[in-house]
């Protein structure tokens, strides 16, 4: 029976101007899955079995973006933070969505513990969700992140990448370090050591250019990184070694080379970047 329960039990799903094709079972209530299609409000991701139901909805919704405070606006997106507990129905149904395109994690239904922030662009109709992480208010293990994900006819377009920034960002402002929740999915640890590994080579170099040291340490508090992040990062790009009975911190050339292709690739083709400076955001108290 929990077998069987796993297995994606919805086909289609009309979002906004988009159908998604969902991955994986969702607990949506089963009279939905037996729909061919199923219809959610892209603003107060409120769902319907049936094209009527939705359409009287639709007339009636009056949200037009994520139903908590804009903590972040530059010409691209913006950013939304939405507690858990005040708004609990948009973020379990915003659980609910997500299920769809997550395999591993254990679905809160319970959000009150968890604050989310939700990544939107914008136009005359309203802020459209892209994606969003959640983080828990108080994380005993220090994580910064419980889920992240990008809405599927969003990925592999940088938007990941601006969701991993914005968390450490956040950090940064809080004075603390972050890691996002284990296990990662393959996809989360795939953007993750993409993350870390940019980040880190483009502070080596920078601190190499001035002829200056950096420990695990002093990467890992300007990076907000945990040190354990650090750590694994370098080594999986064999930029550890033990020399003369000393731990060193090198950076290969094949490395150095690849960061520089890229740097020149975004002369012509910038990748989008969170401007730390337009967060609106004191740490939750
Ligand atoms: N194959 C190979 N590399 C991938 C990849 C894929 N399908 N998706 C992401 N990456 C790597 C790439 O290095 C990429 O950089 P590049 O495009 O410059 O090469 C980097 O990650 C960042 O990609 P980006 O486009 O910014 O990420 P995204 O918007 O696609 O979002 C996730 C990444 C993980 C949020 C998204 O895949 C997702 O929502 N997956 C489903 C939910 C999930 O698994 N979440 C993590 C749970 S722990
Ligand atoms: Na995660």
């Amino acid at each position: 029976q929990a077998e069987i329960s796993r297995i994606r039990n919805i086909s289609k799903v009309q979002f906004g101007k988009y159908d998604l094709y969902p991955w994986y079972f969702s607990p949506y209530p089963e009279i939905f899955t037996q729909e061919d299609l199923l219809y959610i409000c892209e603003f107060c991701l409120c769902y319907y079995g049936d094209f009527k139901s939705f359409t009287r909805h639709r007339q009636k919704c009056t949200l037009q973006h994520p139903p908590g405070n804009e903590i972040y606006r530059d010409d691209y997106v913006s950013f939304f933070e939405i507690d858990g507990r005040r708004q609990r129905t948009w973020c379990r149904n915003l659980c609910l969505l997500s299920k769809m395109f997550l395999d591993h994690k254990t679905l809160y239904y319970d959000v009150d513990p968890f604050l989310f922030y939700v990544m939107t662009t914008r136009d005359d109709k309203g802020c459209h969700l892209i994606g969003y992480f959640s983080k828990e208010k108080e994380s005993a293990d220090g994580y910064n992140v419980a889920c992240i994900l990008t809405l599927p006819q969003f990925q592999r377009k940088g938007y990941g990448r601006l969701l991993i920034q914005f968390s450490y960002e956040l950090s940064k402002i809080e004075g603390k370090l972050g890691s996002p929740e284990k296990p990662l999915s393959d996809l989360g640890l795939l953007s993750y050591r993409q993350y870390w590994t940019e980040n880190l080579v483009e502070k080596l170099l920078e601190e190499n250019a001035k002829g200056a040291k950096c420990s695990i340490e002093q990467l890992s508090n300007y990076l907000a990184m945990t040190p354990t992040d650090v750590e694994s990062t370098l080594q999986a790009l064999k930029m550890q070694v033990y020399h003369k009975g000393e731990h060193k911190i090198v950076l290969p050339t094949h490395l150095i080379k690849r960061h520089e292709a890229m740097k020149e690739k975004q002369k012509t083709k910038p990748k989008r970047a969170i401007d730390p400076a337009r967060i609106q955001w004191k740490p939750p108290v």
